[in-house]
């Protein structure tokens, strides 16, 4: 394997690959600073920061090493086997801090009360590479705030003009709504009139920013990062199977970021998905089991998870044994984690073991779109329509959708519904289905499926518990519960637990989704990839002792 030295570190490096100086430093846990460059864009080499002293093999003397004069940019310069590299010599760290101190000469120093402080690239930097103080006396030129879009704001007097923003949009996107106007210390970032930043993936530019210039307008003043934890995720709302940080405190979420999946995700998200968590948060969410009351139509009764149980499976009960076997259904929702498919249809079976097993309505909007940069936006709206199918064959050869279901509705009489769409889902032909049969259901909102149903028992959204979910592509990917339940809500797995032990009198057990991947079949046991980062979420910013 091909080899470089850094600062005296030998570093190898894959020569298929022709990766820059920077690349092979960066891949070596050697930091470099950086601002205009980024792994998922075109090398931009316009900030200077990552300059540093390079010594060369020349072919035309032997290979023997010789310094090249100049001070070369680390993120354009290709490593060449035998190279010797200094980012610590005397004129690198010149270099570094001249740049430092040309930057900060007109960025305002208002860190207490920017939202990128504790995670941004100038402030750190400035710690580490900086002079420490300012010999610019005279008055820092003034940029106004703008309002680029729906989701981002541009703060121009923040902005270092890496051009990682306008390079998104012209690579990643290709809606080029970024461009860069004006020169000298009147550049700056901005949209072309009448154009707004409103695509997609907008959300990405505030990801990227290495300072607080592109701000999220959803978390504008909302939180000090270093207040955050993170925990690793997967896409809840539709089928793409985005890597995720969900980043909460106080059992919030307070923002969601995409975790870099070079097989998944890259390092992007789609908006739909960054800002498509608010519903874990509505404060229309079901938090107490309930029963139908009796006289008035819609009216219903919370009952305690004892009675809201037992009302359940008494009832399903009632139904076996007024019907017999094959009287019993589960429609396990798209929207729920492979194990509890695997719980719910094992509850229901236990009840009757002919019971018919579907998989729950799959919602789709418009068809796939996919950007220049490779990312896809999916029309599947569920994130595991896939793995639930997969969970239940696992429990019965035969598993019907819903759309079979309803066209052999007709030995159906009890029903075990699920449903945790993040918004309203129940058709008026679902809610006939639902009204002409006792139903349980296991939900997170209220709906016209709410009304209808027998018993209600309330469950968690993804966010709120741990499991698998399989991608459009049948990727199996484990994710983490990031904040406790919503009051009395419990997972589906939980639940499903519950009503086994209620049914059957075996001990009480709590829903831990990785003991039951063994008896999940072959590939539950070896293919589920689980988050590299570690199960404790913790915050990441340094403290640094001044
Ligand atoms: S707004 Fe941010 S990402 Fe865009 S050029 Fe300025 S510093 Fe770079
Ligand atoms: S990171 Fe190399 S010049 Fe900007």
């Amino acid at each position: 394997m091909p080899q470089i030295t850094i600062d005296g570190r030998p570093c190898d490096y894959d020569g298929e690959k022709k990766p820059t100086i920077l690349q092979v430093a960066l891949d070596n846990g050697i930091e470099v600073p950086h601002y205009c460059y980024h792994d998922g864009l075109s090398i931009a080499a316009s900030c200077r920061i990552c300059l540093a002293e390079v010594a060369q093999p020349n072919p035309r003397n032997d290979g023997e090493l010789e310094l090249i004069p100049k001070l070369l940019p680390t993120c354009q310069t290709p490593a060449v086997e035998g190279s010797e590299v200094y980012t610590q010599s005397p004129k690198a760290i010149g270099n570094q801090k001249a740049v430092m101190e040309l930057l900060l000469i007109n960025h305002p120093l208002d860190c207490p009360v920017c939202d990128q402080a504790g995670e941004c690239s100038l402030q750190d930097y400035s710690y580490k590479y900086g002079r420490g103080e300012s010999r610019f006396e005279e008055n820092k030129i003034k940029q106004p705030k703008k309002d680029l879009g729906p989701n981002v704001l541009l703060y121009s007097d923040r902005c270092i003009m890496c051009t990682r923003c306008q390079r998104f949009t012209d690579e990643v996107t290709g809606t080029g709504e970024i461009g860069i106007f004006g020169r000298g210390s009147s550049e700056q970032i901005d949209v072309f009139p009448g154009k707004p930043l409103d695509n997609e993936l907008s959300g990405n530019v505030i990801d990227i920013c290495p300072v607080g210039a592109l701000l999220d307008k959803d978390f504008l003043m909302t939180m000090r990062v270093w207040n955050l934890q993170s925990t690793p995720s997967i896409d809840g709302i539709t089928a793409s199977g985005d890597n995720l940080w969900l980043e909460h405190n106080d059992e919030t979420i307070r923002r969601v970021k995409p975790r870099t999946n070079l097989d998944v995700n890259n390092w992007w998200t789609s908006d739909e998905i960054r800002y498509g968590w608010k519903f874990v948060h509505s404060p229309d969410r079901l938090t107490t089991p309930s029963i139908k009351g009796e006289g008035q139509l819609g009216s219903r009764q919370d009952v305690n998870w004892n009675d809201g149980l037992s009302a359940a499976i008494t009832s399903l009960r009632e139904v076996t044994d007024q019907y017999g076997s094959g009287s019993l259904a589960v429609v396990v929702s798209p929207m729920l984690a492979c194990e509890e498919a695997y719980l719910l249809a094992k509850a229901v079976v236990a009840l009757d073991k002919n019971a018919t097993l579907a998989v729950g309505p799959v919602p789709t909007n418009g068809e796939d779109k996919t950007f220049p940069g490779g990312y896809t936006i999916y029309a599947e709206k569920a994130p595991n329509a896939r793995g639930v199918r997969r969970a239940l064959e696992q429990i019965s050869d035969e598993v019907l959708s819903f759309d079979e279901l309803i066209d052999n509705a007709g030995q159906v009489s009890g029903l075990v519904l699920t449903g945790n769409y993040p918004s309203d889902w129940a058709t008026p032909a679902i809610v006939t289905f639902i009204e002409s049969r006792f139903t349980v259901l296991l939900d997170t909102l209220p709906g016209p499926a709410y009304d209808a149903a027998d018993v209600v028992l309330p469950s968690c959204t993804w966010a709120e518990k741990a499991g698998t979910f399989e991608n459009v592509n049948n990727r199996l990917q484990g994710f983490e519960q990031a904040i406790a339940a919503k009051e009395f809500s419990r997972a589906e797995g939980q639940i499903a637990l519950d009503l086994i032990h209620v049914a059957t009198g075996e001990a009480r057990q709590v829903y831990e989704p990785m003991t039951l991947h063994a008896e999940m079949g072959d590939a539950f046991a070896t293919d589920i990839l689980q988050p590299a980062s570690p199960r404790e979420a913790v915050s990441e910013v340094q403290y640094v002792q001044l």
